[in-house]
């Protein structure tokens, strides 16, 4: 058993009583701060960073000691995947695990005092989650979290998002044109690809590092190690990587070329590279015309088979019928466009659309 523990200045006392009956009990503790009670330490920071041990399973569990536990209980359930919970006796230390399974305790070290908060940690730790009953309501704390709007189950919906930055607009009007040149087109997919990828990157995990100013020691944040991989489907996906390489230079990129059959015009793959850990990786799927959705649901099937779990998809442009494909058989892949369309036309052409991009890039028409 791998215990992560953590307290603000005001828990530290009593994180350091646990600590060391966790020790005598051998169980292995990765201590998370603070280091002292004198030195204002935040607790959203010792929250974040047991929380996201223990999200990623670095340890099994998490203990967090502020000085009421409930700042602790607030910051570290911002963790998708925690369930953090105040006890303050021995039967809510129980209940937690019986019926919420939460894998993170929080106490709080001036108002519980270390005897009290070892009974409390060893009823914690010995209890089962019952399951039974309770496995539903876990299963739906999960949705609203997947859903990204926990605070209203209403919108458990999939998720479209369009741009409406004025950059972004001026950019794909002048893609648009007919008139603009095969370079120009070229240097603007991948300038709108990079300002989109700000926003499809808006919930990637931070984590708090100490970093040394000129001046002083403070706190700073850093992604939290979350890998990345970006796809592109061949060919005209080719032309938008750059641009998204250009803010996330550590991406791995996987490649999927897939060919209309013209008997039975359902999508063919005819190529599939991977980065060998996709699952662990933060996938976004990249095709510049959303149309019929075909492709990308295909895509979104290789992707899916070869292990990756966590998928978005970002196109320049998208109609209401390749959204609807998509999120009929993945409501859980998040869409980024820059354009939602009117429709497409009777060749499968997004209207007004911008052609064929991959011609367009490619200087192939
Ligand atoms: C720190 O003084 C205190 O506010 C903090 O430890 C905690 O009780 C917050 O919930």
């Amino acid at each position: 058993m791998r215990i992560a523990i953590g307290s603000d200045h005001a828990g530290y006392h009593l994180k350091v009583c646990i600590k060391e009956y966790l020790e005598g009990s051998s169980i292995t503790v990765g201590d998370f701060g603070a280091n002292g009670p004198a030195e204002p330490f935040d607790y959203p920071d010792a929250a974040n960073e047991v929380g996201l041990k223990v999200a990623r399973s670095d340890f099994d569990m998490g203990i967090l000691v502020c000085g009421t536990g409930i700042g602790m209980a607030i910051a570290a359930n911002k963790i998708s995947g925690i369930r953090a919970a105040l006890a303050y006796d021995e039967e809510t230390g129980r209940l937690a695990r019986q019926h919420n399974n939460a894998n993170i305790l929080t106490l709080g070290g001036r108002k519980t005092d270390c005897q009290t908060a070892i009974r409390i940690v060893k009823e914690w730790l010995s209890a089962d989650f019952e399951a039974s009953r309770h496995l539903s309501r876990i299963e739906k704390i999960r949705k609203m979290e997947r859903s990204g709007h926990a605070c209203d189950p209403l919108h458990d919906q999939p998720r479209l998002v369009t741009f409406d930055h004025p950059l972004i607009q001026h950019k794909v009007g002048i893609i648009r044109d007919k008139h603009t040149s095969v370079k120009v087109f070229r240097e603007l997919v991948q300038e709108i690809a990079g300002l989109m990828v700000y926003e499809a990157t808006r919930s990637l995990p931070l984590e708090a590092v100490k970093v040394e100013t000129p001046l002083t020691t403070t706190t700073a944040y850093s992604l939290s190690g979350k890998k990345m991989a970006i796809v592109p489907i061949l060919r005209a996906g080719l032309g938008m990587v750059d641009g998204i390489l250009q803010l996330i230079p550590n991406a791995k990129v996987g490649h999927i070329g897939l060919y209309r059959d013209p008997e039975t015009l359902e999508p063919v793959e005819y190529y599939c590279k991977l980065p060998g850990d996709i699952g662990e990786r933060d996938i976004i799927i990249v095709d510049p015309m959303l149309a019929t959705g075909g492709s990308a649901v295909a895509a979104i099937d290789l992707v899916k088979r070869r292990g990756g779990r966590k998928i978005s998809l970002l196109s320049l442009i998208a109609a209401p019928e390749g959204v609807s494909k998509v999120h009929e058989k993945y409501p859980e892949v998040d869409i980024f466009t820059a354009a939602l369309d009117s429709h497409l036309n009777d060749h499968g052409y997004i209207v007004p659309g911008l052609g064929d991009a991959g011609d367009r890039l490619f200087g192939t028409r």
